[in-house]
């Protein structure tokens, strides 16, 4: 036990991430009583919470993270959630998004939240928000459409359902889905 716990410790710690919950029980040190690993809190940046299960992958992609420029990221996938039933988290220090990034994450997380942490306090958490129209962020995946010419126009949609993502371009009426969206990211 001890030392199947020692290993999950040291692999947990190479993956950087950490455990919050550690308590220390006779000479045993036990995980808390949930039995469940957390990540620890953040000093300051961004906390992108409820996160539809499987897709915190999808939104570190969006926010081009892929590990090799040091970014300190830890990704929980697939935890228990009141309102969600299972949800993801992402934790990203000491960096915003940006609108533009926000927005994307609306088009395959449409429950997140996006909590900004200063000084180990939530500052401002805001619930992604669709906008009626999109424009500019993704492309019509129609070849002939017009906002893929030669001299393309800035594309747009109008959002027709949130959930499951249901998009129509203004220009050709093609309806795009979140898998279109996220082939795109
Ligand atoms: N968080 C963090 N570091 C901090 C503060 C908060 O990583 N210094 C994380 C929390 O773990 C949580 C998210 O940011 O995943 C939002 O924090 P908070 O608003 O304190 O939690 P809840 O009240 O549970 O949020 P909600 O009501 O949105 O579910
Ligand atoms: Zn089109």
């Amino acid at each position: 036990m001890v030392n199947n716990l020692a290993s999950i410790l040291e692999a947990v710690s190479h993956s950087n991430s950490y455990i919050e919950a550690l308590c220390t029980c006779g000479s045993e040190r036990r995980l808390s009583s949930k039995d469940q690993l957390y990540v620890k809190k953040i000093r300051n940046g961004t906390v992108i919470d409820h996160i539809d299960p499987g897709h915190a992958l999808d939104v570190l992609h969006i926010l081009d993270i892929n590990g090799k420029r040091g970014e300190v990221v830890s990704a929980v996938l697939n935890v228990e959630s009141k309102e969600l039933g299972r949800k993801d988290i992402v934790k990203i220090e000491d960096r915003e998004l940006n609108p533009q990034e926000v927005d994307k994450i609306a088009l395959i997380a449409p429950k997140a939240t996006i909590n900004i942490v200063r000084e180990y306090e939530v500052t401002s958490k805001k619930r992604v928000e669709l906008p009626q129209t999109i424009r500019g962020i993704i492309k019509c995946n129609n070849p002939s459409c017009v906002v893929n010419a030669r001299e393309p126009v800035t594309s747009e949609f109008k959002v027709e359902v949130a959930e499951p993502l249901r998009i129509r371009c203004h220009y050709c009426g093609r309806i795009m889905g979140k898998d279109d969206a996220l082939k795109q990211f």
